[in-house]
């Protein structure tokens, strides 16, 4: 039987496009999963989008958009740029499916039932874009989030928590036990230390908003973005569902990796092996947490228009370019830059000049001297046939074991030194020279073919990481399909082979003027925008006597009044509307008491969306006027229930 590998990508916030930082993470997975794929493992790849919570929310409200309409959107695009990038997923979770909601749902209630959750109450500074809570010790500058550094919101109210503190040792044990479950070592170290300084309990739930999940058995609450979230990794194996086929076969299987950026390891270190101990799920997973894509002058920033997105890059420069720079600049563990006069060197040194050129050559003297034709010779006639055959066994075992560990960039760098190596075979043997010589056709042959087998090598290497450029090889090299696998990597195998006569080169060079100056030009283009949208006098926003005409405003009777259950600042009215009575919650305790209230005949927008305030349905809205002093309610007193206002 096949041995399981299962990868997952973070679900991506859904908050604007991806760029090359969260492209990164993504073609990172895939290239591993190519790898596994290549030797032979049964693969399960799952990517996804994490799109509840209030930073989303936000997001969705600023943009004028429904937060589903909003995520569908993002979603729509994302698997356009996976898709750009030949990203080989099976399956793309998205936490607004209903396979997903149910399921965390029963999973908060599971850890509640069994006390792993208890309910009390919350006060602490919550950074919405992080989505993460911080004590008031651990801020920055008064307020300021010591992650992102943006302002935090204080927040009170009522919040289940998850007993984090009572599997504090559990977790520490688990780690030592498992020396490699958190990579690489650094970020293991931090970790650790997190740990002993102490775990406190962690809010898992929020009142003050509603996108996201509701918990089953007091809806008021939904369920903390990060417990959503993180669930993803089992319910997109069908976890808690009726079919559990997948999550028995990969979750319990060989390998489980988690590859996540360094900014979200906590998260994955701590509060997911505790959730899944909590529940009884076995921790299976490895986490493997990496660097960041940086631009020259400091962190990727969309909001400064600081920012690279691989759809500007890969129509113009290809799929291959873009892969082989996202993989080969981050080291394992560090971070990597990116800078224009980079990547144009990566492709017109790393791609054009080594390799390219070197299948090129290959070809082109085989064309010439042999009329396409190479045959396997029956002996070696240079020393450095063996040097270059060792340097081939080599980097399959270097390559095998970076790749075993996660370390793209150093299998990378591994086969650039083969590439390399036989292009000074070719120095070395100078087939020009034996090309003049008649009685040297045999050595000419040898010589050829042995680039042939050392293309072939690499081109098998290359498969997960240039996924166009290594296909091409094997076509301009016509290598068989059977001479294209893991299995086949020993020298020797390919028997006589004609290549194509008609060589395209892979990897044209580039003017290294002009590129720069364009990529350089495309970022200068993202920064002038966003001072531009800076600068703009903010206009007047006029509405049309048409868009006011939306609004259906009528007078609405006071019926009954009473507080909210749930909310201290709310009041919940029974309002005749002239057509019925509908519900309608207002922020008004502290200027009006429910008595107030009765009675009263007051303006409501009837078309107003309705609405759960803290799980009390809301049909429509009073009108009132405000200053910082004070609060009145509009009133109507000779007109009547229903009637019209214009
Ligand atoms: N939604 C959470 C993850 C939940 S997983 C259960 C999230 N999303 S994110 O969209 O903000 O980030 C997704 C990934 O992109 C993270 O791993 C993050 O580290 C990575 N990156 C974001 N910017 C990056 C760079 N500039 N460089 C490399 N990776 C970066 O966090």
């Amino acid at each position: 039987m096949k041995k399981t590998f299962y990868i997952t990508t973070p679900i991506y916030y859904p908050s604007g496009k991806l760029h090359i930082g969260n492209s990164y993470t993504t073609v990172f997975c895939d290239t591993l999963n190519r790898y596994k794929k290549l030797r032979g493992y049964d693969t399960y790849y799952l990517t996804g989008m994490d799109e509840h919570g209030q930073k989303i929310e936000t997001v969705a409200k600023e943009l004028g958009r429904d937060p589903q309409q909003h995520v569908d959107l993002i979603a729509a695009d994302t698997k356009k740029l996976w898709q750009l990038l030949d990203i080989e997923y099976d399956d793309f979770i998205r936490t607004t499916e209903d396979r997903h909601e149910t399921v965390v749902a029963d999973i908060f209630e599971q850890l509640l039932g069994q006390d792993d959750i208890y309910l009390g109450h919350y006060e602490g500074h919550y950074c919405i874009h992080d989505e993460s809570f911080f004590t008031e010790t651990q801020l920055e500058d008064g307020n300021l989030c010591p992650d992102c550094g943006r302002p935090t919101k204080l927040v009170k109210e009522e919040s289940y928590f998850l007993r984090l503190s009572k599997y504090e040792d559990w977790l520490l044990e688990f780690i030592e036990q498992n020396p490699d479950f958190i990579t690489p070592e650094t970020r293991k170290n931090e970790v650790v230390a997190f740990i002993k300084s102490g775990l406190q309990d962690l809010s898992v739930s929020r009142t003050s908003f509603d996108w996201g999940v509701k918990v089953k058995s007091n809806p008021n609450h939904v369920v903390y973005v990060w417990i959503d979230a993180l669930s993803n990794y089992i319910t997109a194996l069908g976890y808690g569902s009726k079919d559990t086929t997948l999550y028995d076969k990969y979750w319990k299987g060989d390998e489980v990796i988690h590859v996540v950026g360094k900014d979200i390891l906590r998260f994955h270190a701590i509060y997911w092996p505790i959730m899944l101990k909590a529940l009884g799920v076995p921790v299976t997973f490895k986490l493997y947490a990496h660097g960041w894509y940086m631009m020259k002058d400091g962190k990727m920033s969309k909001s400064k228009g600081k920012v690279v997105y691989p759809d500007d890059l890969v129509p113009k420069y290809g799929l291959d370019a873009m892969r082989y720079f996202l993989l080969k600049e981050i080291p394992y563990s560090g971070d990597g830059v990116f800078t224009p006069e980079d990547f144009v060197a990566r492709i017109n040194y790393d791609l054009a000049n080594d390799f390219g050129n070197l299948l090129n050559r290959t070809i082109n003297m085989i064309n010439k001297y042999f009329d396409s034709k190479v045959t396997k010779p029956a002996k070696s006639y240079f020393e450095v046939d063996q040097e270059l055959k060792d340097k081939i066994t080599e980097t399959i075992e270097l390559y095998r074991s970076d790749m075993d560990e996660l370390k793209v960039s150093s299998a990378i760098l591994n086969l650039w030194s083969l590439i390399s190596r036989t292009n000074k075979y070719i120095d070395e043997t100078m087939p020009w020279v034996l090309a003049k010589d008649e009685s040297k056709r045999d050595e000419l042959n040898s010589v050829l073919y042995n680039l042939v087998e050392a293309l072939r090598h690499i081109g098998v290497l290359l498969r997960p990481i240039l996924v166009d450029a290594s296909e091409e090889l094997f076509a301009q090299l016509k290598i068989p399909a059977t001479l294209r696998t893991w299995d086949a990597l020993s020298f020797g195998l390919l028997e006589d082979v004609t290549v194509t006569d008609n060589p395209v080169p892979l990897f044209p060079r580039l003017d290294k003027k002009q590129e720069e100056a364009f990529i350089k030009d495309l970022l200068n283009q993202k920064k002038q925008k966003v001072k531009q949208e800076e600068a703009k006098p903010k206009e007047e926003a006029f509405i049309t006597i048409d868009d006011f005409a939306k609004l259906e405003l009528v007078v609405g009777l006071i019926k009954d009044c009473k507080a909210h259950p749930n909310a201290d600042k709310l009041l919940v009215s029974q309002v005749d509307t002239g057509d019925r009575v509908r519900q309608i919650v207002s922020g008004i305790t502290k200027y009006y008491t429910p008595d107030d209230m009765i009675g009263k005949k007051v303006v409501i927008v009837k078309n107003l969306k309705p609405v759960k305030l803290r799980g009390e349905l809301s049909e429509g809205m009073l009108l009132a006027g405000s200053n910082k002093k004070t609060l009145e309610v509009i009133e109507l007193n000779d007109l009547n229930p229903g009637d019209k206002i214009s």
